[in-house]
């Protein structure tokens, strides 16, 4: 039974405002997609990765798994213009034998171990899709414009992560349905059963410049 990571790095990293894409902008000494590969490299639970690259940086994205030793990295392929369209070209690359896809942001550095456990286990358990999310701390509202349009009930909300876990035929039949800004997403409009975990605030998504200084002060 192998399971394999799609760990996307293609975005351009537009909010961080770096002269280069956000996976490869300095954490410390090394680009932001290292400490991610790093982690995914070293799990228990991931047999092998493909990184999915913004165009022109597939290079420095093979010379870096080389350079972490990350021989899990069966493969570097060309992101597109949108997360979903990257994460397609990701699983493209997964072989047809893969039991389990693990899909994950570049832009979350600080993976921890237990967190990928705790999305992979209820695939056994009957589940299509399982995704890590944390309680929502403010009230979010629908708004049009400036107008509030509807308050909703933040004890139904959660706020979700990655590592997001799929069985590997139901991720690759719902990445053909079209845009979203996740994974999971595109699974429950194919119908799939998607299970919630408890997230991990180390999990944040860098975003600015004052994220990458946050994450920087972890490690
Ligand atoms: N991503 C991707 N391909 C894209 C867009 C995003 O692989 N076309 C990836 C990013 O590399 C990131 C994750 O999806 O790891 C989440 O996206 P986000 O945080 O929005 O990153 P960017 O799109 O790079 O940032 P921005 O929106 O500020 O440009
Ligand atoms: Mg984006």
């Amino acid at each position: 039974m192998s399971t394999w990571a799609v760990l996307a790095a293609a975005g351009s990293g537009e909010r961080l405002g770096s002269d280069r894409p956000k996976a490869f902008a300095r954490l410390g000494e090394l680009p932001l997609l290292a400490e991610s590969l790093r982690r995914l490299e070293d799990s228990d639970w991931i047999d092998s990765i493909v990184v999915v690259a913004p165009a022109d940086w597939e290079e420095p994205a093979i010379l870096l798994a080389e350079e972490l030793g990350a021989g899990k990295v069966a493969g570097v392929v060309t992101g597109g213009a949108t997360r979903a369209a990257s994460v397609r070209a990701g699983v493209a690359e997964v072989p047809a034998d893969a039991v389990v896809i693990l899909v994950h942001d570049a832009a979350r550095p600080v993976l921890p171990e237990e967190v990928v456990e705790r999305v992979l286990a209820p695939l056994a358990e009957g589940w299509d899709g399982v995704v890590p999310a944390l309680p929502v701390a403010d009230t979010v509202k629908r708004v049009r414009g400036d107008e509030v349009v509807e308050t909703l009930a933040r004890e139904e909300l959660v706020a979700a992560q990655t590592p997001q876990a799929f069985l590997a035929d139901v991720l690759r039949r719902a990445v053909e349905g079209g845009e979203a800004s996740d994974c999971a997403a595109l699974v429950e409009r194919a119908g799939g059963r998607v299970k919630v975990v408890e997230g991990d605030r180390r999990l944040l998504k860098v975003t600015t410049g004052a994220d990458l200084e946050l994450v920087q002060s972890w490690l």
